[in-house]
């Protein structure tokens, strides 16, 4: 049974004081085995003293982003093995942000995948329209070419998740309704089965653009949603924490 990810994305926010917030998380959530998954993927800095924070609940840090290579000349760069050492089990990779700011490719992105795959840690995989592209009738065919081109050939349908987030849905207030949700996701789902067989239903596809605790539980019950990917309301604990009991 695919178990829930309820996954934070801080972005380039929080200071050493928003530790507190993650203490707050930490508190409210016991370990289980059951139940979804809770996990803030945070900027470097704060990846260590959060993880220390976390520790003992069921809690999980990730990183935001990796470089493809496990050390080296690569100044201002994190490795995958880095962000491990820290404390991290996920690193989301190939966020649209990263593509439209460093000009990260499906290459890249599978670069990095795979880089996280080497150190042990889970990636999340990242892909998604922009709204050119959706106005354009092409949105089938752009998160086709992502996928394929951002799945590392040693990724297993296991060890990743796939994250669908519609560029133009992230930071604006402006959701993809249930049937856009629906219809991505289960292309999404119908790529993974071809390219893993049955094991491909296994893999998480969490949704990302926008959710909050109001409107969480109606994106959380469409078909092939597995979780969310959440960036704004997840920096208050509050939010974050109702968010992740509706997925329970
Ligand atoms: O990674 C998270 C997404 O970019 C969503 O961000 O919830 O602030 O729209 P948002």
């Amino acid at each position: 049974m695919t178990r829930t990810l309820i996954a934070g994305n801080w972005k380039m926010n929080g200071l050493v004081g928003s530790l507190t917030e993650i203490e707050r998380v930490a508190a409210a959530v016991a370990p289980s085995q059951t139940g979804p998954e809770i996990l803030l993927c945070l900027p470097a800095t704060l990846i260590h003293p959060a993880a220390a924070k976390a520790e003992g609940s069921a809690l999980k840090i990730g990183g935001e982003t990796c470089h493809p290579k496990e050390k080296g000349a690569h100044t201002g760069d994190i490795s995958a093995e880095m962000l491990k050492d820290a404390g991290a089990t996920y690193v989301i990779v190939g966020h649209s942000e990263r593509r439209a700011d460093h000009g990260e490719t499906d290459a890249v992105v599978a670069s990095q995948a795979s880089a996280a795959l080497r150190a042990g840690i889970t990636p999340i995989i990242c892909v998604g329209e922009t709204l050119a592209q959706r106005d354009a009738g092409d949105v089938l065919n752009v998160i086709s070419e992502q996928i394929a081109g951002s799945i590392p050939s040693e990724g297993a349908a296991d060890t990743i998740v796939v994250a669908y987030e519609p560029v133009w849905a992230i930071g604006t207030g402006r959701v993809a309704n249930s049937e856009q949700i629906a219809e991505v996701h289960g292309f999404i789902r119908e790529l993974l089965t071809k390219q893993f067989g049955e094991a491909g239903r296994g893999t998480r596809i969490l949704y990302g653009g926008s959710m909050n605790p109001g409107n969480a539980e109606e994106i959380l019950g469409v078909a092939e949603v597995n979780g969310g990917l959440i960036g704004g309301a997840s920096l208050k604990a509050d939010d974050f924490l109702a968010i992740y009991r509706l997925a329970a």
